[in-house]
């Protein structure tokens, strides 16, 4: 179980990189380049879904493992 809540981890914080790379994109492209700008919103979305998923997994797992 605390395999796997370091793996869950290792993911939040490798999504944290995506997010913060697609910020910087979206304001490098701002008033420059309007189609990359909206394709990064649209992963950022994506990025931000995924590191919810699993903060959510990381909860319930963290709850599991504290009632055994
Ligand atoms: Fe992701």
């Amino acid at each position: 179980m605390n395999d796997l809540v370091t793996v869950i981890k290792g993911v939040i914080k490798a999504e944290d990189g995506a997010i913060a790379q697609c910020e910087k994109i979206i304001r490098l492209c701002d008033q420059v380049d309007f189609v990359r700008q909206d394709l990064c919103v649209t992963v950022l979305g994506d990025e931000q879904e995924h590191r919810r998923a699993f903060v959510g997994y990381l909860t319930e797992f963290e709850r599991k493992s504290s009632k055994h």
